[in-house]
């Protein structure tokens, strides 16, 4: 975001003002001192000062990470590797945690931040908050399976999933499906899968509610989510 924008947001006066800080020489972005108020700042990581007073832009942060396989969604793990050593040390001091749970082979879209009152928002069944996943299956996905899944299913606990939409993108000795879920129970989408018979060999989450995966996000980075998307969550 610019500089001048988030001096404003920050309470530091008008536009106007804001110009007057800066050409006094007040202002500095790590460390160096800038007059230019289009200068691009990333207010979570860089070290903005006006005078000898850090500007602390958020109080909360919000990421989008495309979750690679082999790290669990936890905070903290005594040995296995958690979503949190993706980020650096910056952005783990402001102890952000992962929005609901992918398993630690599943891939895609998972939000971490330090808003516990969103994260709750996000994960309460309640808000029946639909999921899309793509997966690959080991197996023929057919139509009936695609009426099972709509129909709600029951899996090997007993427990009657919800309805949810099977879309079959691809089938044969191995099958591709898209599948819209709007709960979040321990191993979903595996599970209602290996109550029809097959087996999910690959998952990668691409949506919650509204907010798309970042097509351009490579597999283990992550990025500071832009207002629109965090409006986005918020509505829904
Ligand atoms: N369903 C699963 O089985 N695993 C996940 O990680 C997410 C949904």
């Amino acid at each position: 975001m610019r500089l001048d924008k988030l001096l404003a947001n920050k309470g530091y006066g008008s536009r106007k003002d804001v110009k007057n800080i800066l050409k006094q020489k007040k202002v500095s972005v790590n460390n160096t001192i800038t007059k230019d108020g289009s200068f691009h700042v990333e207010p979570t990581t860089d070290l903005i000062k006006v005078g000898e007073e850090t500007v602390h832009y958020q109080k909360y942060i919000y990421l989008m990470m495309n979750k690679p396989p082999g790290y669990v969604s936890a905070t903290k793990d005594d040995s296995e590797k958690t979503v949190l050593d993706l980020l650096p040390a910056n952005l783990q001091n402001h102890h952000p945690f992962p929005v609901g749970r992918l398993d630690k082979d599943t891939e895609g879209l998972l939000l971490l931040t330090n808003d516990g009152e969103l994260g709750h928002q996000l994960t309460s069944p309640k808000k029946d908050i639909s999921k899309i996943y793509f997966a690959e299956i080991d197996g023929h996905v057919t139509e009936s399976d695609v009426k099972r899944f709509a129909d709600g299913l029951k899996l090997k606990d007993g427990y009657h999933t919800k309805p949810a939409t099977l879309r079959i993108l691809a089938a044969g000795e191995s099958s591709e499906i898209e599948i819209v879920i709007s709960e979040g129970k321990y191993h979903q989408v595996k599970r209602m899968f290996a109550a029809v018979g097959k087996r999910v060999t690959y998952l990668k989450r691409v949506r919650i509610g509204q907010l798309m995966l970042d097509p351009t996000l490579e597999l283990g980075h992550y990025r500071e989510m832009t207002d629109s998307e965090l409006d986005l969550m918020v509505r829904k």
